[in-house]
């Protein structure tokens, strides 16, 4: 760890009410990178000295765990069904991050009894003294999404330069706006061939949201299209860890440490009990969840 690192460290562990940021990281088109951005940049802030959460929720495909070469054995779904506490379903990987799978838990969230219902939230609120939480969802505007994109404290767009992948972009952050006026959007460009290309496509986007949304989104960052990446995936050894010199890793490690930064200088999370109650909120059945969820414990 460098000094800065050490020092963003000291800043989080002496912030008396510590409370897990969740960054939601999705996009318009499927195929843009999510998965792997996702792991990279647990990692990168991992090796920063944040604790960090990986929550796989993409239902469709799951890909953290081949990401990771790891096969969990219990999911989400265990622990809304009280079949496992949340410790026991948690994988602590190598790479210093843990993992928790999604799989296709989440749409029974909203069937739960209140009871149930109850428990679950008090049991996240177990793991709320981490850093962060990312959530890796899946492409698109489906419920499922935008309910978690909706309940995390920031939503990371990633976009590709194909004129597809921007068209999908802009779709996804109008669907966004469309839900919530209070969404902190960031931008993150995926598989450039060159600086100049990551910042045109940033600010293209950037552009038509404001202009035509009135929705500022800001330009977190892009990544190489990097040969490196597709051999990790191969190997299943992330490339934060495997190539940590190459051109995508330094590009993630930029990305992380600007969050770390801003973090400590200003913007907290908001919580892991908030993050599930503003989901279940925003859920299909949200009148009886929320009634639900009022009687849980509060943080
Ligand atoms: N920066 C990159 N450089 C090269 N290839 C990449 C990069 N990012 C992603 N890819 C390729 O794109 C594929 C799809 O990425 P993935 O993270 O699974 O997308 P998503 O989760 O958005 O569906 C990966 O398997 C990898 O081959
Ligand atoms: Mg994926």
């Amino acid at each position: 760890m460098d000094q800065a690192a050490n020092l963003r460290r000291l800043v989080l562990e002496n912030n008396a009410v510590r409370k897990c940021k969740t960054i939601a990281i999705t996009s318009g088109k499927g195929g843009v990178g999510k998965s792997t951005f996702s792991v990279s940049l647990a990692i990168a802030l991992a090796q920063n000295g944040a604790s960090v959460t990986l929550l796989d929720a993409d239902l469709g495909l799951a890909n953290v765990n081949v990401i990771l070469g790891i096969i969990p054995k219990f999911n989400l779904y265990h622990v809304i069904k009280g079949k496992k506490s949340l410790k026991e379903i948690i994988i602590d990987v190598p790479e210093g991050i843990k993992i928790i799978a999604g799989a296709s838990g989440f749409h029974q969230l909203a069937n739960l009894e209140d009871k149930q219902l109850a428990k679950f939230i008090e049991t996240i609120g177990e793991i709320d003294t981490d850093d962060y939480m990312i959530i890796d969802t899946g492409a698109g505007v489906s419920q499922n999404v935008l309910s978690f994109v909706i309940a995390a404290d920031e939503v990371l767009v990633v976009t590709t330069p194909e004129p597809t992948a921007i068209t999908d972009a802009y779709g996804i952050i109008k669907s966004i706006a469309s839900h919530t006026s209070d969404k902190n959007i960031k931008l993150v460009v995926n598989r450039v061939q060159s600086v100049s290309e990551g910042q045109r496509v940033a600010q293209r986007v950037i552009n038509i949201a404001g202009q035509f949304l009135n929705i500022k989104v800001e330009n977190l960052g892009f990544i190489f299209d990097d040969i490196s990446v597709q051999k990790s995936i191969r190997n299943q050894k992330p490339f934060m860890v495997s190539y940590p010199k190459t051109k995508a890793s330094v590009c993630v490690k930029l990305i992380a440490d600007r969050i770390c930064n801003r973090d400590v200088e200003a913007e907290r999370g908001t919580g892991l009990v908030s993050f599930f109650r503003n989901m279940l909120r925003s859920s299909k059945d949200a009148q009886s969840v929320a009634e639900a969820v009022a009687e849980a414990p509060s943080a």
